[in-house]
């Protein structure tokens, strides 16, 4: 279990901004914001869950393409990131002090068609994830539905652009390694094998969709900007504990201007992105 440590991604509005700059982009790399198996079979007033909500961006763009008869209901352990709630459309609702690693309160147990799930990684570990799973599962009504959708950024690295100017993202490389070294090592980060996990859940017609981040070509300098602002950002924060073998503030800021460099010359990160799907049973 990773031990007890700061958020390493900061709550503040340059991270509400890279949260919505990054919606936008997986989304049109993947293709679709709900899998088209759970789409079709979605009643008329489902109602669904999003769980680590962060602003809620995925519900509100889900509502704006989904029948106004859905219930959207975001759960996040803090309100920080949470868009006003005079912009939201009337069937979204925002819950905070919500903890997806504690037990839900009985009047929402068996009470969804379907739970969405994004980009919480970082609080996960080894036993995490399969505990987090059992836990949001308990949200389901029997033959309800979950989607959740990760960044395997174990697999990242720099890769050389196509330009003939660009560098082979040495940099880029580097800060990734630190990153991911210090996630495995201190904290026991990993990433499950999703089918076995939601099969081992009990959960049924698993299906899990794996997209690179380089599948749309002109996508590739989103993802790099993406991702050098969250692995920078969380070796800066790292930094602050001055633990050694962690790099000094002054070194990540020398590193990061070299991985801003590779990336400027067309080189960019590349990782994997998982959607994974499955069905309580009936
Ligand atoms: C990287 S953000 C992703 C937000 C959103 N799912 C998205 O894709 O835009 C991770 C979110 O998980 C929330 N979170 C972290 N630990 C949590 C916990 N134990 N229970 C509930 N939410 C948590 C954070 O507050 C943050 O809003």
């Amino acid at each position: 279990m990773p031990e007890e440590e700061p958020y390493w991604l900061s709550r503040n509005p340059t991270e509400q901004q890279r949260l919505a700059r990054q919606h936008e982009v997986w989304t049109k790399s993947i293709g679709y914001l709900l899998h088209p198996s759970i789409a079709r079979i979605l009643p008329g007033n489902a109602r669904i869950a999003d769980v680590g909500c962060g602003t809620g961006i995925w519900m509100t763009e889900m509502a704006k393409s989904s029948p106004s008869t859905y219930q959207f209901d975001g759960y996040d352990i803090s309100s920080a990131q949470f868009q006003s709630t005079d912009t939201l459309p009337p069937n979204v609702s925002l819950n905070s002090e919500s903890d997806f690693k504690k037990s839900y309160p009985e009047n929402l147990v068996g009470t969804y068609d379907l739970v969405n799930i994004r980009l919480i990684i970082i609080s996960m570990g080894e036993g995490v994830w399969e505990s987090t799973l059992r836990n949001v599962l308990t949200l389901l009504k029997p033959g309800g539905a979950i989607q959740w959708i990760e960044g395997d950024f174990f697999v990242a690295r720099g890769f050389r652009g196509s330009s003939s100017t660009s560098s082979g993202g040495h940099f880029l490389t580097l800060g990734q390694l630190k990153l991911n070294g210090t996630l495995k090592e201190r904290f026991g980060y990993n990433f499950p094998n999703w089918m076995n996990m939601f099969t081992e859940a009990g959960l049924q017609n698993v299906e899990e969709d794996v997209l690179s981040t380089d599948r749309l070509p002109e996508q590739r300098s989103d993802f790099t900007e993406i991702g050098l602002g969250a692995v920078f950002g969380g070796l800066k924060n790292l930094s602050s504990t001055k633990t050694e073998g962690y790099w000094t503030e002054q070194e990540v800021g020398e590193y990061r201007q070299k991985a801003i460099e590779d990336m400027k010359s067309g080189a960019y990160l590349r990782w994997d992105l998982h959607v994974s799907i499955g069905f309580k049973a009936l």
